[in-house]
């Protein structure tokens, strides 16, 4: 038997981000939207565990069990006295270290694809805290749509989309990675007293509303100005898309992927063009959103 699951992108449209915890994460409010970039994960029953990984950026996907999808398995088969002898196949197509829970994705996705396949029958619950365990991010990409993340991200309140957006998203050469981002974000902010954060009300009526023009003044990640200091270039990505036609960019969580609204699929086709051809990126994906979290599509 192999089931295969399907589980979506993340880009964040409000990342505030507090002080540095004691356990060494932020406080967050963070307003995850899904959107229609997946990976899907595939599993089947093996001798011993091993991961697999096929797409155009597949060498960059670590393999051992340092990958998320590894870890799941592994959290699950010890949850409940089995071997995790699996075969996870990875089919990537969420930019790697881009910012957009590519690895969570893959966590949530192999978490809930074991599942059906063992017949461990997790409820709903059981599952969000294992992907809370796995990282901050996980729970998200089990739910999908879109949600409010407070604590560290991992503690979810759904929000309500009243439409579709049309999104950008201009896939950097290389990645950045979080623990550094976040790193970055205190040396910025040394000295300074950081606010608590708070979800912008307009930002969800934004959302509630399906107006994307509103959600576009209202877009914010507190980490831009880390992920900027780390690569300078990313300034010049956010520029050419402005100046393209998108309504707003921002990088999306902690980079380097920057996302890009726009009004229609039409002008995020002709933006997406444009930051390809402005040679400001390695490439450039339409994709929108909602878009539904881990899903399976065949067993
Ligand atoms: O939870 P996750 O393993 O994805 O987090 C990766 C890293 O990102 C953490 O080790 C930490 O450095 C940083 N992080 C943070 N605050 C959060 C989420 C992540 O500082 N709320």
């Amino acid at each position: 038997m192999t089931v295969t699951v399907r589980v979506p992108a993340k880009v964040n449209v409000q990342l505030a981000v507090g002080g540095a915890r004691p356990d060494g994460f932020h406080d967050l409010a963070n307003v995850f939207l899904a959107v229609g970039l997946y990976d899907e994960v595939t599993v089947t029953p093996a001798d011993s565990l091993r991961v697999t990984c096929s797409g155009p950026d597949a060498g960059q996907v670590p393999l051992d069990r340092t990958n998320l999808a590894a870890r799941a398995a592994i959290a699950l088969a010890e949850r409940h006295g089995l071997s995790p002898d699996v075969h996870i196949h990875i089919e990537k197509d969420i930019p790697v270290a881009g910012g957009m829970a590519g690895g969570s994705a893959d966590g949530a996705g192999a978490l809930l694809a074991c599942d059906r396949l063992w017949g461990t029958e997790c409820s709903q619950s059981e599952l969000l805290g294992m992907c809370a365990e796995l990282g901050s991010d996980v729970p998200f990409s089990l739910v999908g749509g879109a949600a409010l993340g407070t604590g560290r991200g991992e503690q979810l309140t759904t929000l309500e989309v009243g439409g579709t957006f049309h999104w950008v998203f201009a896939v950097a050469g290389g990645g950045l990675s979080t623990p550094a981002v976040y790193g970055e974000f205190d040396r910025l902010t040394a000295g300074s007293e950081v606010p608590a954060p708070e979800a912008s009300p307009v930002l969800l009526e934004a959302l509630r509303a399906g107006d994307a023009a509103l959600l576009a003044g209202a877009l914010v990640n507190d980490l831009q100005p880390a992920a900027l200091s780390l690569r300078p270039s990313l300034a010049a990505t956010l520029a050419a898309g402005t100046e393209a036609g998108a309504l707003a960019g921002l990088v999306s969580g902690s980079g380097p992927t920057t996302a890009f609204l726009t009004k229609d699929a039409e002008a995020a086709e002709s933006v997406a063009a444009a930051l390809i051809a402005s040679g400001t990126c390695r490439t450039a994906r339409v994709a929108q959103s909602p878009a539904t979290g881990a899903t399976v599509v065949g067993a």
